[in-house]
């Protein structure tokens, strides 16, 4: 899966060497990562022109110094971690809507300026939250919705309470319920996308996304309705309640 596609994303990267990526966070795409690095180290895929955009970052962390206690469980500490420090990617052509943001509203806006001004998003990764979400987009977004900030859903604290929070012993109550996110829109608008998945837990919501009614209640089912190119890239289990394979 992951060799997939990283070999979707280095082959955009050869043929458009400026273009933007548009990156997910989630354990599900860091296999991807893990084989950019090896590209650009083994086979000098270059990444000094490629612009990104994150899809979504919790509300009130960041990499703020100031604020330690939080540092870790931040996306764009994340996306430092598992893929910018071992690239030559320039960090002011990396974006991630900054958690830390004064002002979130306006902060929303001039993050769709900036895609806006990049050219619009070459390529999308995405994963699928276990409601359905695309980056933050939790049940009940409207596909025409634009970056901005979402309330969580109690599914969601669960599902990435493990993941971020219980190495770093913090309590479910201190996590943030709250995030900025891409909307659908704003995803739909991209020329392309690639979307991963693995896993048994995944494969209910993966079929309902793919097969089943095209429902804002499954954010991901917007994908029933893009207009780009799309791959979808699923191991056998997360596949396995697909009807139509
Ligand atoms: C978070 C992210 C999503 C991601 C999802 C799935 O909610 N905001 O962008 O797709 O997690 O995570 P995982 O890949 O760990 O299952």
């Amino acid at each position: 899966m992951s060799k997939y596609a990283a070999g979707i994303i280095a082959d955009l990267i050869r043929r458009k060497p400026d273009c933007v990526l548009g990156l997910a966070t989630g354990s599900t795409p860091i296999g991807t990562y893990r084989e950019l690095i090896r590209l650009h180290k083994e086979e000098g895929l270059d990444f000094s022109r490629v612009k990104t955009f994150n899809l979504d970052e919790y509300l009130g962390i960041g990499m703020d110094l100031s604020k330690p206690y939080h540092l870790d469980q931040s996306y764009a500490r994340f996306m430092y971690e598992e893929l910018f420090k071992h690239i030559n990617i320039k960090l002011e052509n990396t974006h991630i809507p900054d958690g830390l943001t004064k002002n979130p509203e306006e902060f929303c806006k001039a993050y769709e300026e900036e895609i806006k001004k990049a050219g619009g998003i070459d390529l999308q990764v995405l994963g699928i939250g276990g409601d359905g979400h695309w980056g933050f987009n939790e049940p009940g977004s409207p596909f025409t919705s634009r970056t901005r900030v979402e309330a969580l859903t109690k599914q969601t604290i669960d599902d990435n309470y493990e993941a971020f929070y219980k190495a770093a012993g913090i309590p479910k109550e201190e996590m943030p319920h709250y995030a900025i996110t891409m909307g659908i829109g704003t995803i739909l608008e991209a020329r392309s996308a690639i979307m991963l998945a693995n896993g048994a837990k995944k494969a209910d919501i993966v079929a309902k996304a793919l097969e089943g009614p095209v429902t804002n209640e499954v954010t991901a089912s917007a994908i029933q309705i893009y207009k780009g190119d799309i791959t979808v890239i699923l191991d056998k289990d997360a596949a396995s309640k697909l009807k139509n394979l």
